[in-house]
């Protein structure tokens, strides 16, 4: 059994990026400028946020965080990503979700400009994305690739089962995988809360993709020998023996699957690291995009 180690793969795309931005200094060029609106003050988000802000200053890009309280409105949020579009020193920015209840989230992400919309959410990133033309692959789908392609594991005609259809991971993964591309040319099946005989669905994949955000619901007796699991869950679950009162589990219970796969993506230290490495290049794409 072999560890899909996305905390390493993530620092060698990290390092190359900061190569790269070592290389547009010396050449006098811009460097790129991400920003993140960040509503309101869930622990998780702020979190995530917050590594997406170190990693940028780690690498030699500039970073914007932008705070907005829990009680903004859709109008004040909507100006401030007016804001960021025509700022032209913004290369790409992000909002993170989830959103208060009085904001409409498509609102949002429709409002995005998609030459600046580096996590690939707005409507024409995604057509873009399903039709395989040029654009930003979401961060965390993305990193999936990455990480399955740089550990050069075998995906053409593969059984690959992706578990959960939001739009975020598995609605993209399951488009991308079975794409003519590098991590591509698989045979996808997606399964969902109304699917029916699951075990007997997941027993059969080469590849499984779990991303349903419930914690351990992938089991051992639900998969075959020498499976490939990539784990896309993170729950904060309820520990006593943790100084912080919780632990991070994934949507896979790694002890039992461990056991029999192949290659399996740890939580944390997985997929997580991925998905922000990957919004990194789509900043580094963005701002050599702009010229
Ligand atoms: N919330 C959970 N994942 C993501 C992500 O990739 N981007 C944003 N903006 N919010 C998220």
């Amino acid at each position: 059994m072999t560890i899909l180690d996305g905390k390493k793969v993530s620092n060698d795309i990290k390092n190359e990026i900061a190569d790269h931005v070592q290389s547009m200094i010396s050449k006098g060029e811009k460097v790129p400028h991400l920003a993140a609106i960040l509503v309101g003050s869930d622990g998780a988000s702020m979190t995530y946020v917050g590594a997406k802000v170190k990693a940028c200053e780690r690498i030699g890009f500039k970073s914007t965080l932008i705070e907005m309280p829990e009680y903004t409105s859709e109008e004040e949020l909507l100006e401030k990503i007016h804001f960021l579009n025509t700022n032209d020193d913004i290369d790409g920015f992000i909002v993170q979700l989830p959103l208060p209840d009085q904001i409409d989230e498509q609102k949002v992400l429709m409002a995005v400009d998609p030459d600046k919309d580096v996590d690939g959410f707005h409507p024409t990133n995604v057509g873009r994305m399903a039709l395989d033309l040029p654009t930003f692959l979401p961060a965390t789908p993305y990193g999936i690739m990455e990480l399955l392609e740089r550990y050069q594991i075998e995906t053409s005609g593969k059984n690959v089962v992706v578990m959960g259809r939001s739009h975020i991971v598995g609605r993209p993964m399951s488009i991308l995988m079975s794409q003519k591309r590098p991590a591509g040319d698989a045979t996808v099946t997606v399964v969902h809360s109304r699917s029916k005989n699951l075990k007997e669905i997941t027993k059969a994949a080469d590849i499984i993709v779990a991303a349903i955000g419930i914690s351990e619901f992938l089991t051992g007796d639900m998969v075959k020998e020498d499976v490939v699991v990539i784990d896309v869950g993170i729950t904060r679950v309820p520990d006593q023996t943790k100084k912080n009162g919780y632990r991070l589990a994934g949507d896979v219970e790694f002890e039992s699957v461990s056991k029999k796969a192949s290659y399996i993506t740890p939580v944390p230290g997985g997929v997580g690291p991925m998905t922000i490495a990957m919004l990194l290049k789509n900043t580094l794409l963005a701002r050599e995009r702009h010229g």
